[in-house]
């Protein structure tokens, strides 16, 4: 059970303490918007490259952007160690997925929420982790999907057919009420940003979500 909180809820003149305040957590999320594949703008390539050099945390890149087939190997070079793309936004996942691992991250595929996860499976033999949104991407602070546990299970089922070890992420709305049903689901890297970062304490959000989630 991994805690990612999301850096989108976090002070942005401010991000080199906010990833020191979330040490304890497995990993820091990254959310990199374009305007284009949602309409937000966050931070780019070289935001990213300048928080891997301070980050007590790996990072966890979620692109939500368009022509991942170009860019998401870059962020691996930036300094990622796990880099998400959307399978709406790309043409060539598989050379994208590949790309990513022969430049050293840990290659994830990101599904919305009207995204069925079937015709996708196959991608199962070139990732290390599915990311099921929970919430339409653009905007941390949004409502709990509930019916999105269902692709959360049908994903961890087809996983344990695949074998091997490929993570199962959610994202959206995650919080103390709503993780217990995310780790039943068959979930196991929660993304959480404003149950974190809106917490009077980042690092005791952390550890609480993740007692919830081993329950
Ligand atoms: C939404 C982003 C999420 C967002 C989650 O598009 O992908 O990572 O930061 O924020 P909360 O946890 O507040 O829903
Ligand atoms: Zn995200």
């Amino acid at each position: 059970m991994q805690i990612s909180p999301s850096i989108l809820a976090a002070d942005f003149a401010n991000l080199q303490s906010e990833l020191e305040a979330i040490a304890t957590a497995d990993w820091a999320h990254v959310d990199v918007m374009d305007y284009h594949f949602v309409p937000n703008l966050t931070l780019g390539l070289p935001v990213v490259e300048a928080l891997a050099a301070v980050t007590p945390v790996p990072l966890d890149c979620h692109l939500m952007i368009e022509d991942p087939d170009r860019w998401a190997a870059s962020y691996a070079e930036a300094g990622a160690r796990s880099v998400t793309f959307h399978v709406e936004a790309a043409t060539d996942p598989v050379g994208t997925a590949r790309a990513i691992r022969a430049a050293g991250a840990r290659a994830a595929v990101a599904l919305k929420p009207g995204t069925e996860f079937a015709p996708y499976e196959h991608l199962l033999a070139e990732v290390d982790m599915v990311l099921v949104m929970t919430v339409e991407p653009g905007f941390g602070g949004q409502s709990f999907m509930a019916d999105q546990m269902a692709k959360v299970a049908q994903v961890r089922e087809a996983v344990r057919r695949h074998g091997g070890e490929i993570w199962v992420q959610v994202d959206g709305g995650v919080a103390a009420d709503t993780i217990e049903q995310c780790a039943q689901a068959g979930a196991d890297v929660f993304v959480a940003g404003s149950a974190v970062y809106g917490a009077e304490s980042a690092a005791d959000a952390v550890g609480h979500l993740r007692d919830l989630a081993r329950r």
